[in-house]
């Protein structure tokens, strides 16, 4: 009885969860709304507490700002906030396409996303990648069409960019009256209304909107004039023969995007759209595990690790290790096993991180996302399970690197500084490092994604290792495993002239070339070479 009263509770738990990211273009109003979501939400009481980021303007610089704020800002945190009975969850990504694959590793562990897009930008080209990333996890996607407040581009245009951009449908849940000055609310699909816009206080939780029925067309002419009606008229016929239609699966599948219109700034539209994301998300979703579909429900702990972050603590040099609960509820007394590393445990110092606050926790669900202290013994990846079980959730995988520098140090005293601080930041998944293939760690390669990270790592090499680096640019861009290298001699390899030997940091052999014609061409003079574009093991 006692053990069904105990499964009960959980499911109650697991069942009003929902865990989502967030991601967007730097300056598109992440922050905003993400505030406006905790305000509704009773977790902060005034927006603008939760972080002050009016000095942060370039990416870079945003990610420096964002370094010295580590732990306190909603842009490096896990947020957790209770709206309607629910239990949210709100992962944030990175605003820059350079950290894609951190993002995606992000996208691993929600359920769901919010994309949110600047309505006099659309998708722009710093984050085409970093919105196809979103789209390629297959989760639902909600987009939300921020500040109309300002002079927006056509509503038209902007749903056909999202979908010759990221090959996804859209469906418009609402739709845009006008924009900037002229901007005079939005018309409610399913319920026909028009919501009417109000400029309301910045930081307050409740506008003055008011809805009017399009069938009440005297009081909505009166209320916002002929031509608004006329063109919104106009445009809903448009709309109806040419848009798609709402369908629940094909959301559900990550086909199609439910879009909403409004404000995070003036706060208009924003509880509309986490009331109909709300509606529409699932509880937490059962993930594939080596011994099969593992529910979250039906079973009892498990977790896997997606993001570490050294250093979050300046003060105590710190490691935290983030998990998803996939399964079951966490107490912090009780011993797990780590999977990868072979040992049964306690979890250390598990932790909510809360806007500006840390707060230790005792018990979490499946949907949850905890940080555990990390004496280093995580990687990316690792499964948590309970000490009798033995499963390992499928791998996160790795992005292979487009840009390569090779890293010189300044003060070669420093080696062991040196050392450790690329090593660790290599495996938090920021970098990653090679090795020229017959020398030893004298000459270490860089390899990113993003040239992006090539100045994180220089930024916090200086600023966490304090050590001093200079990184040279080299021209290679893609980069292929030797999958059977058992069979081959490296050394005797002949590739092309541009072709460079390297190894990784597990001794694997690899093959990095400048352009995918000398790819070809060592295939060619290699009879029988196997090579891949990741990494197996
Ligand atoms: P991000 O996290 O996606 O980078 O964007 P963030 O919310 O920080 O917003 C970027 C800027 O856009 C901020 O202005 C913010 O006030 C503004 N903004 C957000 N939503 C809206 C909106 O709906 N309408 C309008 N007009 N502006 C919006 P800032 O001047 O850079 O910062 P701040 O000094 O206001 O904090």
């Amino acid at each position: 009885m006692e053990v069904y009263k105990q499964m009960n509770d959980y499911t109650e738990e697991i069942n009003r969860r929902r865990t989502f990211a967030i991601i967007s273009h730097p300056d598109a109003g992440k922050t905003t709304l993400t505030e406006k979501f905790l305000l509704y939400g009773g977790a902060i009481n005034l927006a603008g507490s939760v972080k002050g980021k009016a000095t942060a303007r370039h990416a870079v610089s945003d990610w420096m700002e964002i370094e010295k704020e580590r732990g306190i800002s909603v842009t490096s945190s896990v947020l957790q906030f209770e709206y309607g009975g629910y239990c949210i969850n709100i992962l944030d990504t990175p605003g820059h396409q350079d950290f894609s694959e951190d993002t995606y590793r992000t996208l691993m562990a929600a359920d769901s996303a919010v994309m949110v897009i600047d309505a006099s930008k659309g998708v722009e080209a710093q984050t085409r990648k970093l919105f196809k990333v979103c789209v390629m996890r297959k989760i639902p996607i909600f987009t939300f069409i921020n500040k109309l407040d300002r002079d927006a581009n056509d509503t038209f245009d902007l749903l056909d960019d999202i979908e010759k951009e990221l090959g996804i449908a859209t469906c418009p849940l609402n739709w845009p009256i006008g924009s900037g000055k002229e901007f005079k609310g939005v018309y409610d699909r399913e319920n026909k209304c028009v919501i009417s816009y109000s400029d309301t206080e910045k930081g307050t939780k409740e506008g003055t909107a008011t809805e009017i029925m399009l069938e009440n067309q005297a009081d909505l002419r009166q209320a916002i004039g002929d031509n608004a009606v006329d063109r919104l008229l106009e445009e809903m016929d448009l709309l109806d023969g040419a848009g798609a239609e709402f369908d629940l699966d094909a959301v559900r599948a990550g086909n199609l995007t439910p879009v909403c219109f409004g404000s995070a700034l003036t706060n208009f539209g924003v509880e509309i759209f986490l009331k109909h994301f709300l509606k529409m998300t699932t509880t937490p979703l059962p993930r594939r595990s080596d011994i099969g579909l593992i529910e979250p429900g039906e079973n009892q702990f498990s977790a896997f690790v997606f993001k570490i972050q050294a250093n979050m603590n300046r003060a105590h040099r710190d490691r935290i290790a983030f998990m998803r609960i996939c399964s079951g509820r966490f107490d912090a007394q009780m011993e797990v096993r780590h999977v990868q590393g072979g040992r049964v445990m306690r979890l250390s110092q598990p932790q909510q991180i809360m806007a500006d606050d840390r707060k230790i926790l005792s018990e979490a669900y499946a949907g949850d996302i905890i940080g555990v202290f990390d004496p280093g013994i995580f990687s990316i990846g690792d499964t948590l399970c309970m000490p009798k079980e033995k499963f390992q959730y499928e791998g996160i995988p790795t992005f292979a690197p487009e840009h390569f520098a090779r890293v010189r140090q300044m003060d070669t005293m420093k080696r062991k500084q040196f050392v450790k601080g690329i090593e660790q930041i290599a495996q938090e998944g920021a970098i990653q490092i090679f090795q020229e293939f017959n020398t030893g760690l004298e000459e270490i390669i860089v390899g990113v994604v993003g040239v992006l990270q090539f100045d994180v790592l220089k930024y916090r090499l200086e600023n966490e290792y304090n050590v001093e680096i200079r990184l040279e640019n080299l021209p290679y861009e893609h980069i292929r495993w030797i999958e059977n290298k058992d069979e081959v001699d490296i050394g005797r390899l002949s590739g092309t002239s541009d072709m460079k030997k390297v190894k990784d940091m597990k001794g694997n052999p690899l093959l990095l070339f400048v352009n995918s014609w000398s790819i070809g061409m060592t295939l060619d003079r290699n009879k029988g070479l196997v090579l891949t574009e990741f990494s197996r093991n």
